[in-house]
């Protein structure tokens, strides 16, 4: 298991180009959004929207918007993630997954403490985060099936919402990931060494 793991992190990296012949499976696709779903939040919350964009025209519209990256339109499947704005304790979305899940009173009101405050600025940061932590374990899914991806934020927020058609008073779109297979062989992996980004303490 340790092994399976150590070489999904190897194979992972920022695919910049895919083979628009291949096309990656339903099964595969479930299995990558499934580790999104499963993934971590800040709550529980899930404060997450994923969108799979097979509609090729709108992959044309969103490249343009997107630094004419090609991984946009060669990518067999690109996932849109993006993350709930109306995060405070009496939207209908937050209030629905307290019941959903049954929150006790208790966490209800530390979550009203923690989060309400807060100015809508860093609250979308806050949802936004949240959304990251799915992307890497999407990722690190695909790459352990052996499919690639890349993370892309190089992109025109709100040219690529609008081309979406995204609801952005309740939506923001976080980060785009193309999923599907290498053309080019995997550069080497530039990192620092651990000595160098690990303190103990
Ligand atoms: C939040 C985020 C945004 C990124 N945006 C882009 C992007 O727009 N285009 C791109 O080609 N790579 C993008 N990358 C990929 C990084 O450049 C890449 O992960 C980094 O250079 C390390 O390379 P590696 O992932 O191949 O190891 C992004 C990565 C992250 C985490």
């Amino acid at each position: 298991m340790r092994n399976d793991f150590e070489k999904a992190i190897h194979f992972r990296h920022a695919c910049k180009l895919f083979d628009h012949t291949k096309q990656m499976n339903t099964e595969d696709l479930h299995f990558i959004l499934e580790a999104g779903r499963l993934s971590p939040s800040s709550f529980g919350m899930e404060q997450w929207q994923f969108f799979v964009i097979r509609d090729k025209e709108m992959r044309e519209e969103i490249r343009k918007a997107a630094w004419n990256q090609p991984q946009i339109t060669t990518a067999s499947e690109l996932v849109a993630l993006t993350y709930k704005k109306k995060v405070r304790s009496s939207d209908a979305y937050i209030q629905n997954e307290f019941d959903k899940f049954h929150y006790p009173e208790g966490v209800r009101n530390m979550y009203k403490q923690f989060i309400d405050p807060r100015d809508d600025a860093t609250l979308e940061c806050w949802s936004a985060r949240q959304v990251y932590i799915a992307a890497a374990n999407m990722m690190t899914a695909a790459a352990s099936i052996g499919i690639d991806s890349c993370p892309i934020e190089g992109f025109d927020k709100e040219s690529v919402e609008k081309i979406m058609g995204l609801d952005t008073e309740n939506y923001a779109l976080a980060m785009l990931i193309p999923f599907g297979y290498r053309v080019n062989e995997q550069p080497p992996l530039h990192r620092s060494e651990l000595s160098e980004i690990v303190t103990y303490m």
